[in-house]
């Protein structure tokens, strides 16, 4: 997998442009992001490695597959990266969490950093980091940098609109990690919010200003 992967998935798209709509009301928009996060976490988990197992069923015994290696990790930017997360955690029960606590400073659109706790053994595991939103990149590539330094070395980031801006500066610092969204919108406007876009995606999330 590699470079950006945009998933046009008719349910995805459906449900998206429901989230753009700015008169979908916060549990409205709650509900739809769990919806879509299963449908990127199907997406995302397509190429994990498999083994097989001996088992027994009713009628006789047989070579299964299973998912092989460690537990993967999703990694979380908060506030946001949780609407994302929840969904995908109902679908790999076993992962274990990170999260990375970043809010964006509005004057200069810098990551500023106020939480961080992740799971052991990053090196040996996949990390599927979340964040429903790629502006300017700033979050992400911070986020990802803080993952890295704790060992992280096979990533995905995954999130439903990127702006192009936010790509190219992602791509330029970590062009390891692919891509996964749900569009790609047109560009970001003067405040650094991404256009056409779905709003400020943690205040929609949670009913904040
Ligand atoms: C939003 C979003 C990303 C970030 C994207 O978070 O969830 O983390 O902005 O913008 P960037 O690519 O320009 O960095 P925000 O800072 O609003 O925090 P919140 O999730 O707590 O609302
Ligand atoms: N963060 C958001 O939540 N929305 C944007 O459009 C840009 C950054």
């Amino acid at each position: 997998m590699n470079g950006v992967t945009v998933v046009s998935h008719p349910l995805v798209q459906h449900k998206l442009t429901q989230m753009r709509k700015v008169e979908t009301s916060t549990a409205g928009f709650r509900r739809l992001l769990r919806e879509i996060s299963l449908l990127l976490c199907y997406e995302v988990t397509r190429e994990l490695p498999m083994t097989s197992e001996t088992i027994q069923t009713p009628i006789v015994e047989m070579e299964s597959p299973v998912l092989d290696g460690k537990k993967l990790v999703f990694a979380s930017v908060l506030r946001a990266g949780n609407g994302l997360l929840d969904g995908m955690l109902d679908l790999v029960p076993s992962a274990r969490v990170a999260h990375v606590g970043l809010y964006r400073d509005h004057e200069t659109l810098e990551a500023v950093e106020y939480y961080f706790k992740a799971p052991e053994s990053l090196d040996e595991r996949l990390t599927i980091v979340v964040d429903p939103m790629l502006a300017t990149a700033n979050s992400a590539i911070m986020a990802i940098d803080k993952l890295k330094e704790r060992g992280a070395n096979n990533l995905r980031f995954v999130c439903l609109l990127a702006a192009p801006e936010g790509i190219e500066n992602f791509t330029k610092a970590h062009p390891d990690v692919p891509i996964i969204t749900a569009s790609i919108d047109e560009r970001l406007n003067e405040s650094g919010y991404i256009v056409p876009g779905l709003g400020d995606a943690g205040d929609r999330m949670y009913g904040t200003k």
